[in-house]
């Protein structure tokens, strides 16, 4: 077991690793949830747009009434949906999360993609016409990012951050803010190691908590389709390096991410798995095997969230995350 924590900048203390909760299915997520706190996990990092943000809350709550771990020792993360990607929107958001996870502030809030999709009253996540998301194209992250600021001040979340955003569009934010950013959270894999940007937000003082850690087996089949996309899981030199160790190549890659100071946030339906994935704390990896592991990151090609897919017109939307630096 490990708690050991990186200081983001307003001080707080972030586990260095942490449960990723979308998509973990509703059966399991009482079983899920106390096998990573049993495993040392302090760290939950949900999402409204999960979908299951009271199932994690119910979990939690009966984790905190049990006197296992108390509430303080626990660092919760949501985020703002895109359709909540409006001053107007962001606490009426954060306080729908407070009220699903059933505590009265989280740890860190973070704007889930810089990009906004259309409100209506039904509040449909995933808006569409003719099959295509409906794309807000007026997004004002600046006036977003106050907004955030403000929960902040109300109590509501200790800190704020963002997720998928440029390097463009995190200067932009700096040049204005109040309260730190606290935290960038990106794809992040040894397929898919966003050097350039972990440097960037490192000279900020921004820390990193990555996504898909594993590369998002299970979803890229259902999403976007296995062909092509390169299997981190199944990589001869992680498996090489596990097998040295006597570890799985889930574990290599988990901690090769905390060696090399990101936060993962891996996903499992299955209590058994997430057992296996934070036993990472009883071998270390060389400074060699580092370089080994650094040296598979394949850039572009190894982004398994390809947002202009997902997200068709998402190239012609002036927040898009994924245009070319001016
Ligand atoms: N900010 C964002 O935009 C964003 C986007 C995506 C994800 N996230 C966050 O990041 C978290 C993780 O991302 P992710 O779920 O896409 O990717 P991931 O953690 O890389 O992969 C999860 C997949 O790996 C499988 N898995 C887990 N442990 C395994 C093991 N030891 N051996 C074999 N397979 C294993 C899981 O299957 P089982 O469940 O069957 O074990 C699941 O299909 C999410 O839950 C969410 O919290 C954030």
């Amino acid at each position: 077991m490990s708690d050991e924590r990186v200081t983001l900048k307003n001080g707080l203390k972030m586990p260095k690793f942490g449960l990723g909760c979308g998509a973990i299915t509703r059966e399991n997520t009482v079983c899920v949830v106390n096998a990573a706190i049993d495993a040392g996990c302090r760290l939950f990092d949900c999402a409204l747009l999960y979908g299951n943000e009271p199932d994690v809350g119910d979990a939690l709550k009966k984790v905190f009434e049990s006197q296992k771990v108390k509430r303080e020792d626990v660092f919760i993360t949501t985020k703002l949906p895109m359709i909540g990607n409006h001053p107007s929107r962001v606490e009426h958001f954060l306080k729908k999360s407070l009220a699903n996870l059933k505590t009265d502030y989280v740890d860190l809030y973070l704007i889930h993609f810089p990009v906004g999709f259309e409100y209506s009253e039904e509040e449909v996540f995933f808006p569409r016409e003719d099959g295509r998301i409906k794309l807000d194209y007026s997004t004002d992250i600046i006036n977003i990012w106050r907004a955030m600021e403000d929960q902040v001040k109300a109590g509501r979340t200790k800190s704020i951050g963002v997720s998928n955003f440029s390097k463009e569009q995190i200067q932009r934010i700096i040049d204005i803010a109040t309260e730190p950013i606290a935290n960038n959270q990106l794809e992040v894999h040894a397929y898919f190691q966003q050097k350039e940007l972990r440097k960037f937000c490192k000279d900020n003082g921004i820390t990193v908590s990555a996504y898909a850690p594993l590369g998002s087996p299970g979803r890229r089949e259902a999403f976007i389709g296995s062909q092509g996309i390169p299997q981190v899981m199944s990589d001869p030199i992680v498996a090489g390096i596990a097998e040295k160790h006597g570890k799985s190549t889930a574990q290599v890659l988990i901690r090769f991410l905390f060696q090399d100071d990101v936060t993962a946030l891996p996903k499992s339906s299955s209590a058994q798995r997430i057992t296996h994935n934070f036993n990472i704390f009883d071998f270390t990896l060389s400074t060699d095997e580092l370089i080994d592991l650094r040296s598979l990151d394949k850039g572009e090609v190894g982004r398994t969230f390809n947002y202009l897919e997902i997200f068709e017109g998402l190239d012609k939307h002036p927040e898009n995350p994924l245009a070319p630096a001016s």
